[in-house]
């Protein structure tokens, strides 16, 4: 039996792909949860089990207009995953990242210095780190020199929360995700070729030069679980967290899972090119695994290697 939680959380973006799987797990664990969501991409569908729950409470507004002050004054933790995660979008209109990633954070740090918020968990990324010379990438790898529009406004978020955890007395956790994949996405690669196939079977582009670029991925699940134990256990000012899986899939072999899952055969595979040497856009970093061993000493470690999250999740998307 799951023990009864007095703790008070608020989750914006809860109406997201991650940030729903992070409210419903919040719910089990019995914490009374207000989430928040402008529904840009997020949908009400993926909170339709945790709006019978009388311990959540959900609000329509947004981070870059609205004063959220109000619903934070019961609040202990504040996981912060609003965002615009199209990382590709950034290329082409920069000002989406500034404003939906710095500006809307901003806003938040300043509600929540404002009301005393004790605890800010945020969602951040593996683009930080860019080019990585290290592979896996830990969390202390340096300098960081993001190489798209998106990686760089969720590096300045997280600097932006380190100043306020120093200078506000506020704990913060900062999780540098590896690419999510599950039930309930709406914007990724898997995403994409099932969209692509569903409207023509016989033939799939793909973004890049054969065979692709080479991620580490990790299923909802075990990220929703890094996230709350990484919070639970997190003793510092600020603490960094890697969570992504021990391996990594090439896209073409995405391709291969995603057409043998949809029972199409012969596909034809059209390579588009790419950029930079094997990115599949400007922006798009070619080879990314990241060292989760701070993580796993915690207690934690990934169930699903990246080729199986990537079955799980395509088999999820298509039964949605
Ligand atoms: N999905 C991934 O692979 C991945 C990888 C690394 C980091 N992240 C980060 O994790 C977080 C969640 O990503 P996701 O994949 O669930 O994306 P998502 O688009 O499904 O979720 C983001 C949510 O934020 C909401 N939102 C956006 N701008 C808002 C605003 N101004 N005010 C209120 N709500 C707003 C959207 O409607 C959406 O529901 C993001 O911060 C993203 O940058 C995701």
């Amino acid at each position: 039996m799951t023990p009864a939680s007095n703790e008070s959380v608020l989750v914006t973006g809860a109406a997201g792909f991650i940030g729903s799987h992070l409210v419903d797990a919040l719910l089990y664990k019995r914490m009374n949860v207000i989430g928040i969501d402008n529904l840009s991409t997020g949908k009400r569908e993926f909170l339709s089990s945790a709006k019978n729950d009388d311990k959540f409470r959900f609000y329509q507004v947004d981070l870059l207009t609205d004063d959220i002050s109000s619903l934070l004054s019961d609040v202990d933790t504040v996981y912060h995953l609003a965002a615009n995660p199209d990382v590709r979008s950034g290329a082409e209109d920069t000002k989406k990242h500034f404003d939906q990633n710095i500006v809307a954070t901003y806003r938040l740090l300043e509600s929540c210095r404002e009301t005393g918020v004790k605890r800010f968990v945020f969602s951040s990324t593996s683009t930080v780190y860019g080019e990585a010379n290290t592979i896996p990438t830990p969390e202390d790898y340096g300098p960081l020199m993001p190489i798209s529009i998106y990686g760089a406004s969720k590096l300045a978020c997280e600097a932006m929360i380190s100043a306020y955890s120093h200078q506000y007395n506020m704990q913060s956790v900062i999780f540098r995700f590896a690419n999510v994949v599950g039930a309930r996405s709406t914007h990724n690669v898997i995403h994409d070729f099932i969209h692509k196939l569903r409207e023509n079977p016989r033939q799939l582009e793909i973004l890049g030069t054969e065979p692709g670029t080479c991620k580490s991925y990790i299923h909802v699940s075990d990220t929703v679980e890094g996230i709350l134990l990484g919070t639970e256990k997190s003793e510092g000012i600020i603490e960094i967290f890697n969570i992504g899986s021990h391996d990594w899939t090439f896209v073409k072999d995405i391709a291969e899972i995603v057409t043998s899952k949809m029972e199409i055969k012969g596909a034809e595979y059209i390579w588009t090119g790419g950029t930079n040497g094997g990115g599949g856009w400007v922006g798009d970093v070619r080879k990314m695994l990241l060292s989760t061993k701070k993580l796993e000493k915690l207690g934690w470690s990934p169930k699903l290697t990246s080729s199986e999250a990537i079955e799980l999740a395509v088999m999820e998307i298509l039964s949605e």
